[in-house]
């Protein structure tokens, strides 16, 4: 009787509040009727589901918890700015995980390595190295290219990062993942380099960071995206590096830049639309398995293929190309790296080699969890310890 008594004094003072709102300001709730019956993340997770338990096996359950739960980021040091955030940060438990020389960077000794992969894998099989490590080629890594994670399990998020005198933020917050394509990439002093589908800009910060690109080409299709992505390298850079002769932004539909630019640049990043698997699960908004947009996430294969053409195309002779996606998806990653080399050489009569990324996946494998045995490329899947990725990366060099 008491409860029922306090339920409708409460139910008076909401009336009472609803009335102290003028009607001008009031909104009708509508969410019944205009809500999704089935919310675009629910059915992407009943997709991955039915795809990736088939795909991944017994990971999919560890992958899937871990998509579903907080992801870990990594900041990437900007060299152009004057603050030196580096020492801050290791002093809050941070640690660079490209250039730490005592740790995570460094390959296991020959005889700790089948101890280091156990104690690594937390019951999550890992890639056993089925080459000598003495026959997995020296990797050159730019020394310039900075990434600070906190430590296996620590989920401390990092503050914004803070402007120095000349407004320039220190660092940027992204997947640690996101740098390996770029380190792979190989960038080497004097180089041009095409980054295809730039925005919002990670990855094109990334390879700035090597202070070796002699000129850059950032385009992405959206013009929206293109302004973010602008801004993000004004954020970044110092305004002396805004000139033509160094650095390009364009808005071309990037499938065309065959037809554009053929031969030219020295190293090309195609860095794809895709399902972008973690946010497809935690996000209802702009989410790519929402049923307006299931004719668009359907071509998404057909639209990456033709962007890998086109970046195949852009490279010169002896030029590589890196195809990375954020999907564990098979579809949008082997097959789509498959038939752009099969196409690449029907079509316009360009041979291309994969290369090789074993160096780089045992060099991190102790920061990342790479999928096991992929035929084609290299995968950072998700994993609770390391909650990184999914980032697929593929590097290809062309031969003709
Ligand atoms: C995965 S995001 C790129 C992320 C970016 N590389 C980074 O690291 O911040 C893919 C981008 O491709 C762009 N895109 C989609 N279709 C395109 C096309 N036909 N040509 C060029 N860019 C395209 C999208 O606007 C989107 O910004």
């Amino acid at each position: 009787m008491a409860l029922l008594m306090d339920t409708r004094l409460l139910l008076r003072k909401v009336k009472d509040l609803r009335s102290l709102t003028p009607r001008r300001h009031r909104v009708k709730e509508k969410w019944a009727t205009t809500r999704a019956k089935c919310p675009a993340s629910s059915l992407a997770l009943q997709y991955f589901d039915a795809n990736y338990s088939a795909h991944l096996g017994e990971l999919w359950p560890s992958v899937r918890v871990a998509l579903l739960s907080e992801r870990k980021y990594g900041a990437l040091l900007n060299n152009f700015s004057h603050e030196d955030v580096l020492a801050d940060l290791q002093a809050r438990g941070c640690r660079d995980f490209i250039n730490d020389t005592d740790t995570e960077a460094q390959p296991c000794s020959e005889e700790k390595s089948e101890t280091c992969l156990e104690e690594e894998s937390n019951n999550l099989p890992v890639k056993k190295p089925d080459i000598d490590d003495q026959l997995l080629s020296p990797l050159k890594l730019s020394p310039n290219i900075k990434c600070v994670v906190f430590p296996r399990g620590d989920l401390t998020r990092f503050k914004p990062a803070r402007p120095d005198m000349e407004r320039l933020l220190g660092y940027y917050l992204m997947d640690a993942a996101s740098v390996l394509p770029c380190l792979a990439l190989d960038v080497q002093e004097g180089h041009n380099v095409l980054d295809l589908c730039a925005a919002p800009g990670g990855k094109a910060l990334t390879l700035l960071q090597t202070q070796a690109i002699r000129f850059l080409c950032v385009n992405d299709s959206t013009a929206s995206r293109t302004t973010r992505l602008r801004k993000v390298l004004h954020s970044y850079l110092p305004k002396h590096f805004f000139t033509e002769k160094n650095l390009r932004i364009t808005t071309f539909d990037g499938t065309k830049w065959g037809e554009i630019e053929r031969n030219t640049f020295d190293r090309v990043l195609v860095d794809v639309p895709c399902t972008t698997d973690r946010h497809s699960l935690i996000e209802d908004d702009n989410n790519i398995f929402n049923k307006i947009r299931t004719g668009e996430r359907r071509k998404l294969p057909q639209l990456q293929l033709e962007l890998l053409l086109a970046g195949i195309q852009a490279a010169c002779l002896g030029g590589e190309i890196m195809y990375s996606t954020c999907t564990l998806s098979p579809i949008q990653n082997l097959s789509v790296v498959e038939q752009a080399v099969h196409l690449a050489r029907e079509n316009h009569g360009i041979s291309v080699e994969v290369v090789d990324l074993r160096p780089l996946t045992h060099m991190f494998r102790k920061t990342f969890h790479f999928a096991p045995d992929l035929h084609l490329g290299e995968m950072v899947i998700p994993h609770l310890a390391a909650n990184f990725g999914p980032i697929y990366m593929c590097k290809l060099r062309r031969l003709t």
